[in-house]
């Protein structure tokens, strides 16, 4: 755990002094610390490290930091073993990032924060307007207190706000950040974007955010190197009046975790992967929760079919009634892939992508399907005691 908290760390100060390694485009090359949002059905895959092998992903020859966009296509069927995703490399200032955030503001407006960059000078956010251009531009926060955040894990926003909660400073990663980032959306591509810190008692890094509802929900993660979040412990921003309030959930509580990924509709969030420790050795996640939202719930999710292992860091996107996941890293799974499906109307890991319209027919099916597995979860629980 110290060990790899470290080389986080050592990845922090070597990026300041790395001359960079241009890594030709492969989309089977394994990375992680990657992002990737969905904008008018495309789904943009950014940045992220390139690793060799999952057996020392963080060796530290080169870091091999990327900035290769990938652009996936979600409005026809594809299978995985050929998705139809192009690379675009064509903005040659375009950042080397890993480990930061990506947002968008529900129209075409791409946005990026933090991270560990390979030029400590640049700037710590970024935005383009996909739908003309994939050339990312740099803005300025208003604010000198405003740090860069690494970590963070999960960046959120509505139309009008980006909202950046708790993270770790690249140069101090082990104290987290106490507080939330609001960046105004409006104001992103003036020469300066106006943005407010509040100070909360957050204390978390490597954590989820999702926002339903004027809300945002923060999932695991970590308070320091060694102490994990009790994940039934959630955190709850309120945009609309600026509190932070810590919730209790209950159920079926999930492992503590960090690195993991959120997806989250209707009054459901669905947690993936990370990674944990036990009996003080690291252990890679391979499972999926949902949280009901409205009765602070939490339930394992059982999915069917051959899972894509245990992964951390990767990327877990909503596309309808569907989950894309790209790359990631496993420290137990030497043959991680580069993308997988899990689809949401038959509760199934899936080779295959159907745009299907979430209509309401459909999202009820769905809403049943939860009902029924979050009840047998609770009536299990309720028998346990
Ligand atoms: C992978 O390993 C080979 C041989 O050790 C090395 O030449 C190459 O640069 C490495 N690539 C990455 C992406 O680390
Ligand atoms: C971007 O394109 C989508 C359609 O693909 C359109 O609905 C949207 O209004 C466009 N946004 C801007 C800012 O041009
Ligand atoms: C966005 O800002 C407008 C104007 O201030 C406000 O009416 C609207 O409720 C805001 N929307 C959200 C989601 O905060
Ligand atoms: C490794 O991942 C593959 C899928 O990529 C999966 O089939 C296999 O079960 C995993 N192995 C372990 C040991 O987790
Ligand atoms: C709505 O969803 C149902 C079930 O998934 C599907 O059969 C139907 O074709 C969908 N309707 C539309 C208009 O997309």
């Amino acid at each position: 755990m110290t060990s790899r908290w470290l080389i986080v760390i050592l990845v922090g100060m070597i990026s300041l002094l790395l001359i960079i390694v241009k890594v030709e485009a492969n989309l089977n090359s394994l990375r992680y610390g990657h992002g990737a949002i969905l904008i008018n059905k495309k789904m943009y895959i950014y940045g992220g490290r390139k690793v060799n092998s999952t057996g020392d992903p963080y060796e530290m020859v080169n870091t091999n930091l990327i900035n290769e966009f990938i652009i996936l296509d979600v409005s026809k069927s594809f299978k995985t073993d050929n998705p139809p995703w192009v690379v675009n490399n064509n903005n040659v200032n375009n950042p080397y990032l890993f480990n930061y955030g990506i947002t968008s503001n529900g129209d075409d407006l791409m946005i990026l924060f933090g991270g560990i960059s390979s030029n400590p000078d640049s700037s710590i956010l970024w935005y383009c307007h996909t739908n003309s251009t994939l050339e990312l531009q740099p803005s300025t926060v208003n604010n000198e207190e405003i740090p860069s955040r690494t970590l963070f894990g999960g960046m959120t926003s509505d139309i009008n706000n980006t909202y950046i909660i708790g993270g770790a400073d690249p140069l101090t990663p082990s104290s987290p950040s106490q507080g939330i980032i609001t960046i105004g959306l409006s104001s992103i591509e003036s020469d300066i974007a106006i943005s407010s810190f509040i100070r909360a008692n957050v204390a978390s890094y490597d954590h989820t955010a999702t926002l339903l509802d004027g809300k945002v929900y923060i999932i695991g993660g970590v308070h320091n190197d060694v102490e994990y979040v009790d994940m039934s412990s959630i955190g709850v921003y309120n945009t609309k009046d600026s509190t932070w309030i810590t919730w209790r959930a209950n159920g079926d509580i999930p492992d503590g975790r960090r690195a993991h990924r959120a997806i989250g509709y209707d009054n459901i969030i669905i947690i993936h992967g990370g990674f944990g420790i036990e009996d003080n050795v690291n252990v890679d996640r391979n499972d999926l929760f949902k949280l009901d939202v409205s009765s602070l719930t939490w339930g394992k999710l059982d999915i069917a079919g051959q899972d894509p292992g245990a992964r951390y860091s990767h990327t877990f996107t909503l596309v309808g009634n569907h989950i894309i996941g790209t790359y990631g890293l496993s420290t137990t799974n030497a043959s991680l892939s580069n993308i997988f499906i899990l689809d949401l109307n038959t509760l199934s890991w899936s080779n295959e992508y159907n745009p299907v319209s979430k209509n309401s027919s459909s999202s009820k099916l769905l809403l049943i399907v939860w009902a029924i597995i979050g009840r047998s979860r609770t009536r299990k629980i309720v028998t346990q005691e």
